[in-house]
């Protein structure tokens, strides 16, 4: 096979952990395509310019679209705003292009349907940016429920909490402005719904809440404007399998910095994994005497795929640059035809219905079902 052309849009946070993915993945895995870091665009030929150094890309531009049309170009990662992934990644599909986009699929679901569409068109590959079930700590929790280790699932809840927007102070950004999303729900409590989506099933119905702590906060010319999305949301879910559930997410919660609490209830035991010590997982069964029943603790080493490839020491602990090592080559696993734990669009778009429906039901107080 040729060695796949990669180009990067965005180069912040997730632009920078595209790269690093783009980077290891060959070294981590050792049985991956050959890949060129080909092309990497941003605002301002400066950054690009720079960025294309610090992360090996042959060349930088400020035209996105340049960078798809280039026919160095075979797969796209695009690590914009959630504001900009339907135009860059529709646009790429409909050129060829495999697509690697960040979550949430968009704003809208209008034009989350037409990434879809784009893509079913095109027969390109797509993989969102869900990096937290890429954990190996996920693929075991998911292992143990198929193994009836904790018996068959009935209840589930998921707890996502941050504090980067718990400072009152904080000023007025785009953050909480309408065009951005909802708030807390689409642009940090879709993690939580993809982790669900992998580890117990697809949800059914939602009875949703949404809140906003802070009314206004400062404008840069001393005003104040009042906050248009919602720092908080929760919603009581019912799971196509009949499990029950519940998500809160949070993302002006003071003293948590990355919090994903999971807690997966069956009839025979519990899961229990928290993202701020995601090397390990607690299990507790049912099974055995009483006096010596409790949670223990599950740390991460080679046993759990694919730790190995990176560490071959247990204990010694994966980091959040990993995650995303591991979703490229799932990524690579798709466009080269094999299985893939991974979440394409078409799982992507039903992340988005949940999402939606949640927000719908908070407004009309009501249960909303989910498109099945
Ligand atoms: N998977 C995760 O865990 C995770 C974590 C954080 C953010 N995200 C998602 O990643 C995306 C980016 O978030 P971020 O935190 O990296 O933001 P960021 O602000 O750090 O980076 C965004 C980048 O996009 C660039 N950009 C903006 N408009 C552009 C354009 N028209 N052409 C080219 N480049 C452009 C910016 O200059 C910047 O480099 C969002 O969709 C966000 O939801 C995912």
């Amino acid at each position: 096979m040729n060695a796949l052309g990669v180009g990067l849009i965005g180069t912040g946070f997730m632009g920078k952990c595209h790269a690093l993915a783009w980077t290891n993945v060959a070294p981590v895995f050792g049985d991956v395509a050959r890949l060129r870091l080909a092309v990497l665009c941003d605002v301002t030929q400066p950054q690009a310019e720079q960025h294309a150094r610090a992360f090996g890309f042959a060349r930088a531009t400020t035209d996105w679209r340049a960078l798809v049309d280039d026919p160095a170009v075979d797969v796209v990662s695009v690590t914009t705003p959630n504001a900009l992934h339907a135009e860059m990644a529709i646009y790429a599909l409909e050129r060829g292009k495999h697509v690697w986009c960040e979550k949430p699929m968009a704003p809208a679901l209008a034009d989350a349907e037409r990434m879809l569409a784009a893509a079913r068109a095109s027969g390109r590959v797509t993989v969102m940016g869900y990096n937290y079930i890429q954990n190996p700590m996920v693929r075991l929790m998911r292992g143990l429920i198929e193994a009836g280790e904790i018996g068959p699932v009935n209840h589930v809840r998921v707890e996502m909490d941050e504090d980067f927007m718990a400072d009152s102070s904080t000023p007025f950004s785009w953050r909480s402005e309408a065009h951005s999303g909802y708030g807390a729900l689409d642009d940090f409590g879709v993690h939580g719904f993809s982790l669900i989506h992998t580890l117990v099933g697809s949800i059914a119905r939602v009875c949703g809440q949404m809140a906003k702590p802070y009314a206004d906060r400062a404008t840069a010319d001393g005003m104040r404007r009042a906050v248009e999305t919602h720092d908080i949301a929760s919603a009581l879910v019912e799971l196509e399998n009949g499990a029950s559930g519940l998500v809160s997410f949070n993302r002006s919660a003071w003293g948590r910095k990355g919090r994903i609490a999971v807690q997966i209830f069956g009839a025979k035991g519990t899961i229990a994994y928290d993202q701020e010590q995601f090397n390990e997982v607690q299990l507790f069964t049912a099974a055995g005497p009483k006096e010596t029943q409790g949670f223990r603790t599950i740390l991460s080493g080679p046993h759990h795929v694919p730790y190995g490839r990176f560490v071959p020491a247990p204990g010694h602990g994966l980091g959040f640059n990993d995650l995303k090592v591991i979703e490229c080559r799932e990524l690579l696993a798709r466009i080269e035809g094999q299985p893939s734990w991974s979440i394409d669009f078409e799982a992507g778009l039903r992340i988005e219905w949940v999402v939606h429906a949640v927000a719908q039901s908070a407004t009309a107080g009501t249960w909303i079902d989910v498109p099945a």
